[in-house]
């Protein structure tokens, strides 16, 4: 991390996991773990426990965040969730383009790109998800392919609108699978995500952009991955749904 230039982001992604009332609990047991913070704390949450999640965290440091949102404001979308409502509900994040979605839900770059912008329109923040798969980085062409990830979900986003997004680097072979990149594998992605960054946006533009680290991120290997420059946070799966494991990765980014 440096955060001389930019800021520090632990967000959890729920998945699908958690009831509203379960969703409750959990954020209650978060929020006086995570208090004095000085990492800004997001949990992104399913749908239906936004307005719950939103209750429980007022008056605490933890920001609610969605898991997607749709590019249009409102229509015949059976299923799908508009910014507005997104905003109505309280939520400052959503998540874009995890891999999940592109795997199992035939997210594109093309819709990834069409959602980051109605988010930023919006006023929403967006957490953009990039990453690799297994067979990719084994074939050598991780940078190739987070490059074109990089690229074209930020075409036509603007300077301005940058400074609302934050890259989540996630290696697909690392979410869910207990491999965590080495930090020294998550750093050389990271700092290549910066570098494609400064080629659109100019250097000091990409020197603001929180670029966070996703796969089996936990209280054990937080530290050493957010010691690094171009780590600036995490993005957090299986642990943020453990107040303990979750309040310890973001003490280690205080540190
Ligand atoms: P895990 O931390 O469970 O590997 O999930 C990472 C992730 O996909 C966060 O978006």
């Amino acid at each position: 991390m440096n955060k001389t230039l930019r800021k520090a982001v632990i967000a959890g992604n729920w998945k699908m996991n958690k009831t509203p009332s379960e969703a409750k609990e959990l954020l209650t047991q978060i929020a006086p773990l995570v208090k004095d913070a000085q990492c800004e704390v997001v949990a992104c949450v399913p749908y239906v426990d936004l307005a719950v999640a939103v209750e429980a965290c007022k008056g605490t440091n933890i920001k609610i965040g969605a898991e997607n949102a749709h590019w249009e404001e409102k229509g015949a979308f059976t299923g799908e969730i508009s910014t507005g409502m997104l905003k109505e509900a309280g939520v400052e994040y959503v998540v874009l383009g995890h891999s999940e979605r592109r795997q199992y839900f035939g997210e594109t770059d093309e819709t990834v790109n069409k959602r980051t912008k109605a988010v930023l329109k919006a006023g929403l923040k967006a957490i953009v998800c990039v990453g690799e798969l297994l067979w990719e980085r084994e074939c050598g062409i991780t940078e190739e392919v987070v490059a074109r990830q990089i690229k074209l979900d930020l075409f036509d986003v603007s300077a301005e609108e940058l400074k609302n997004v934050i890259i989540a680097y996630e290696p697909v072979w690392a979410i869910g699978t207990g491999k965590t990149a080495t930090a020294y594998q998550a750093e050389e992605v990271c700092s290549f995500i910066r570098a494609v960054l400064a080629k659109l946006y100019g250097k000091e533009a990409a020197d603001g952009v929180t670029i966070q680290y996703g796969g089996s991120m936990n209280d054990a290997n937080a530290a050493e991955l957010l010691s690094k420059e171009d780590v600036d946070g995490g993005l957090i799966g299986g642990a943020s749904l453990v107040a303990e494991k979750f309040a310890a990765i973001v003490a280690a980014a205080n540190a």
